[in-house]
């Protein structure tokens, strides 16, 4: 399969798409961003990544791209022309191309990028296993909330817990609380039984993944509490998880090189795990722990 990329307009082969050097995404990383799983050429929960994208450019006051339903028309022609069984498909949103100027330039209109490439899901060691994460402050912007394409404090906590031989960042904030990876939202099951995550505030992106084990963990009689859990908390916490569009509900075995509970993937884990798979039409292999 040859990869393209709809870059403003049109479908070009992947090597010969461009953007110019003053795209604002490029200068000031001016622009927001959605991931989005698809099996089968089917997106999902397009809805609501496309509601995320939509507050996310609100809150930057950056033009849609498209109006109408034309953006998810775009979006499934992108996946059409890349027939694959499981994919991901990115959209990228910039506030345009201008001269370079911090303040907003007048008269431009927002560069859209859509790619789709090969979906890469958690290999069975690591569903088996569980991941190990480590521990960083954390040091981005006060609006994390937007899925803004600034992500430079994501992308070295990243490197952090790459070279510390982890598979994820948690990042910590000021109050010694867990508030989410690098890259996905982070759970616990407490003392008590009950699943905890950090309350979708300015503090964490709302992963769209968090909203739906939310609903299938309080449709399946799960208690569930959004609440700020500390450092100390997710150490002698019972079980611990993670969530994303990429990585699903992916255990947490080991935080800064400690054990949580036994060192193996708890029952609520695998439970919400193999409902979020059945949810979303993946083989039952994705809940395999
Ligand atoms: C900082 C952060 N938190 C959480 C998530 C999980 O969001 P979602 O479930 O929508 O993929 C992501 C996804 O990339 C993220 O970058």
């Amino acid at each position: 399969m040859s990869r393209l990329a709809y870059v403003t307009g049109r479908f070009l082969p992947l090597r010969q798409a461009r953007v110019s050097v003053e795209d604002r995404g490029y200068q000031f990383a001016d622009g927001v961003y959605e991931v989005i799983k698809a099996i089968d050429g089917e997106p999902l929960d397009l809805d609501r990544h496309l509601a995320r994208l939509d507050r996310s450019l609100s809150e930057l006051r950056i033009p849609k791209p498209l109006v109408g339903r034309a953006l998810e028309q775009v979006a499934r022609e992108a996946l059409r022309r890349h027939p694959l069984r499981f994919a991901i498909l990115y959209l990228q949103v910039t506030r345009g191309t201008a001269a370079r100027a911090h303040a907003f330039p007048s008269g431009v209109r927002p560069n859209l990028v859509i790619t789709v490439r090969r979906a890469q899901f958690p290999g069975e060691a690591e569903r088996r296993e569980g991941v190990a994460v480590r521990t960083l402050p954390d040091l981005r912007w006060g609006r994390p909330d937007i899925k803004s394409i600034a992500l430079l404090p994501n992308v070295l906590a990243k490197q952090a817990a790459t070279e510390a031989g982890c598979r994820e960042a948690w990042l910590i904030g000021t109050e010694g609380e867990v508030r989410e990876g690098s890259a996905s939202n982070a759970w616990i099951v407490d003392g008590d039984g009950r699943l905890v995550t950090h309350p979708a505030d300015r503090r964490i992106l709302a992963g769209i993944t968090r909203s739906v084990v939310l609903e299938l963990a309080r449709a399946h009689g799960i208690e569930v509490v959004e609440r700020p859990f500390s450092l100390e908390e997710a150490l002698v916490a019972r079980e611990a998880f993670l969530t994303s569009t990429t990585s699903l509900v992916l255990p947490v075995t080991r935080i800064d090189g400690r054990a949580v509970a036994n060192g193996r993937p708890g029952a609520i884990t695998r439970e919400l795990a193999r409902l979020y798979a059945a949810r979303c039409g993946l083989p039952a292999e994705f809940a395999r722990m």
